[in-house]
């Protein structure tokens, strides 16, 4: 997968170039990643990559015809390249304007956009940019939540690291990547590692007794708990097997035993949050 990324800041994607499972994909060429920077398609002395909005009003907004050369060198440079070179997937680049007001990034979509094509990722400065470019040659909008960031860097940063844990080969393991946090639709279990007793608390027997089995079932059976009790609304999106339901009850069961409460839905402090979130759809 090819990453073209247009930004003002490309030093920033050091980040990623320089530093752990990106920096290692990039060196083996499972993916590839650079930048344009539209200040480099100004053409007049100042250099200016920021203008106006028209009708007034506080802050700029990024200037429109350095900003559109960028994107068309960087759709002209994956074209060139050739879909068969390096780390390209074949099909036509998509083009991603990272914006507040995109659709939220969710596992599921990282999911399907590691399938698809290589992606010219659009970081916004400024106010933004011109809704005429996002008209004409933007593809998809996505944003990194619902709050507003002082440019798109950040979140293209975050989308690519993602899509890059996705890639085969790039993690130490690829299974890894299918225990993470909503790759199933629920959370990952806790975890432990030593020492065995820390400050009074230890490890859960079961962990230490070499079970692969009793050892699994135990993950999931946490891992659901983790869910009901962080993230209920993932729970009500997903179809759990009846194995699930059983062992979630068993979990409910003994952590009501624990609490002295009896809580057909999850605590208060996290019933709050999810109740809202729910609310939000
Ligand atoms: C200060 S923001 C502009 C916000 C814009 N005026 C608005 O209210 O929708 C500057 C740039 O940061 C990026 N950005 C800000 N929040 C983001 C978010 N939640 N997700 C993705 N990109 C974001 C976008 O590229 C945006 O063009």
């Amino acid at each position: 997968m090819r990453f073209e990324v247009v930004t003002l800041f490309p030093e920033m994607f050091a980040a990623l170039t320089d530093y752990g499972i990106s920096s290692r994909a990039i060196k083996q060429g499972l993916v590839s990643l650079s930048c344009l920077n539209p200040r480099e398609f100004t053409t007049d002395k100042h250099r200016t990559v920021d203008d106006k909005p028209y009708g007034g009003g506080p802050g700029m907004l990024m200037k429109t015809e350095p900003l559109v050369a960028a994107i068309t060198a960087a759709k002209a440079r994956l074209q060139k390249a050739g879909p068969e070179s390096g780390a390209g997937t074949g099909q036509q680049a998509k083009t991603i304007y990272l914006s507040p007001q995109g659709k939220p990034l969710n596992q599921a979509a990282i999911e399907q956009m590691a399938q698809g094509s290589d992606l010219i990722l659009v970081c916004g400065r400024y106010q933004g940019i011109d809704t005429r470019v996002i008209d004409s040659v933007i593809d998809e909008e996505w944003s990194l939540g619902d709050f507003v960031l002082s440019g798109g860097e950040l979140a293209a940063m975050a989308l690519i690291d993602a899509l890059i844990r996705l890639q085969p080969g790039a993690l130490g393991d690829d299974d890894s990547a299918l225990q993470d946090s909503f790759s199933g639709g629920l959370l990952h279990w806790p975890e432990y590692t030593r020492p065995s007793d820390f400050a009074g608390a230890t490890v859960p027997e079961v962990l230490l007794s070499g079970d692969h089995k009793a050892i699994a079932q135990w993950r999931e059976q946490q891992s659901l708990g983790a869910t009901w009790l962080k993230r209920p609304d993932l729970l009500n999106r997903k179809n759990l097997s009846t194995k699930q339901r059983e062992l979630l009850d068993e979990f409910i069961n003994e952590y009501n035993l624990a609490d002295g409460d009896q809580n057909e839905s999850p605590p208060g402090k996290f019933r709050s949050e999810c109740d809202e979130q729910e609310q939000d759809h």
